[in-house]
């Protein structure tokens, strides 16, 4: 598979791989297939591993970042370090989706705490650096400058390489940017959530900072293999784009199948296709990175480098994002997703 380089210096895999449902979040799998999972990704090319503090179910009586995905990717790591380009997140403490109280802080970003997550990871990961390191949400209440010179320390004692944020605004990604080198963004960007195109995207393209775009296949949704009952049943059943607007949506998942089946391509490599097209468009080295528990779709994810979209299909895939009923954010809060504070 080819490169992209994000940032100065950061050369990745032109796909990535969101580990964080190989740990239980829609739905789960056992630990065997998991880690098989992951060893399919590197050999299959896609080397850039993306992972979180705060992924997997928390360990019983603990509270906080669980660290269990961290763990399970350890466990690839200790035979395979040097083909990995590691990312893994910082700065979501406590647990969000139904049932979780919305008044409740779930960031921390203090000098402090970003010293203490980065030994966290460190030590879970069992490795001496990480490739590519996140503030996982802003801590609204802290300064980013804070945040982000503490995650520059961190860069000067040889702890990380690069440094990248998620859901930031425009503005947040300028300020966090005079303070230390950004190379990536990490936010939510498909065929169906398109609002970081307004602020970050352009705000990325002139700082020369690359996009990994997460949930590339809108959380699977726009695979078209879902069920209305399965959503519901975990975190994506938060959204506004389930439960009644389930019916409409399908018709976000009908445009994607008529592209796909015209191209001879499915519905996932098209969605990921239009990411590099999105992203050559804006001018923004774009690094997608799906998830998924089974071998055979990271293989059908991978031929989407390769997949050219012409002009008919780009047409047809640009208007999905009108069709769309419903927001994206997964958290009652607006503010914890980049365009609910631009
Ligand atoms: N920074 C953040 O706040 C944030 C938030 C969310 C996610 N992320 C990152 O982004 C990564 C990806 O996001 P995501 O997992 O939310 O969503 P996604 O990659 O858009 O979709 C994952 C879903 O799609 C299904 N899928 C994958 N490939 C498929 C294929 N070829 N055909 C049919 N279904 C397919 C998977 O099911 P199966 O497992 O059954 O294949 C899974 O349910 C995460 O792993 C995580 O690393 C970051």
């Amino acid at each position: 598979m080819h490169t992209i380089t994000l940032g100065d210096d950061l050369t990745t895999s032109a796909m990535g791989f969101g580990a964080m449902a190989v740990t239980p979040v829609y739905g789960g799998t056992d630990e065997a297939t998991a880690l098989a999972v992951l060893h399919a990704a590197v050999d299959a090319g896609i080397t850039f591993l993306d992972t979180a503090d705060v992924y997997g179910a928390p360990e019983p009586g603990t509270d906080g970042p669980a660290g269990t995905n961290e763990r399970l990717v350890a466990r690839l790591l200790a035979d395979r370090r040097d083909e990995v380009t590691l990312a893994t997140k910082f700065g979501i403490t406590g647990r969000i989706g139904a049932g979780v109280d919305p008044g409740i802080k779930r960031t921390r970003g203090d000098a402090e705490y970003v010293r203490h997550a980065c030994n966290a990871s460190l030590r879970r990961l069992g490795t001496d650096v990480i490739d590519l390191w996140y503030m996982h949400r802003r801590d609204i209440e802290v300064p980013i400058e804070e945040t982000v010179g503490a995650m520059a320390e961190m860069v000067a004692a040889g702890k990380v390489r690069s440094l990248g944020l998620s859901e930031v605004t425009a503005s947040e990604l300028r300020a966090a940017h005079t303070v230390a080198p950004i190379a990536a963004v990490q936010s939510e960007w498909s065929l169906w959530s398109r609002d970081v195109e307004e602020h970050v995207v352009p705000a990325c393209a002139e700082l020369g900072v690359g996009f990994v775009p997460y949930s590339p296949l809108g959380r699977g949704f726009l695979t078209g293999t879902l069920t209305r009952e399965q959503v519901a049943a975990d975190l994506r059943g938060n959204t506004a784009r389930t439960g009644e607007n389930w019916a409409a949506n399908q018709r976000v998942v009908d445009a994607v199948a008529a592209v796909a089946e015209r191209l001879h391509a499915t519905n996932a490599q098209v969605a990921l296709a239009w990411l590099y097209a999105a992203g050559r468009r804006a001018g923004v080295p774009t690094v997608p990175i799906p998830g998924t528990r089974s071998i055979a779709r990271i293989t059908e994810n991978a031929a989407a480098v390769d997949l050219m979209l012409d002009d008919e299909a780009l047409t047809a895939l640009d208007a999905v994002a009108d069709l769309t009923v419903g927001g994206r954010n997964i958290v009652a809060d607006p503010s914890w997703i980049s365009s609910g504070r631009e």
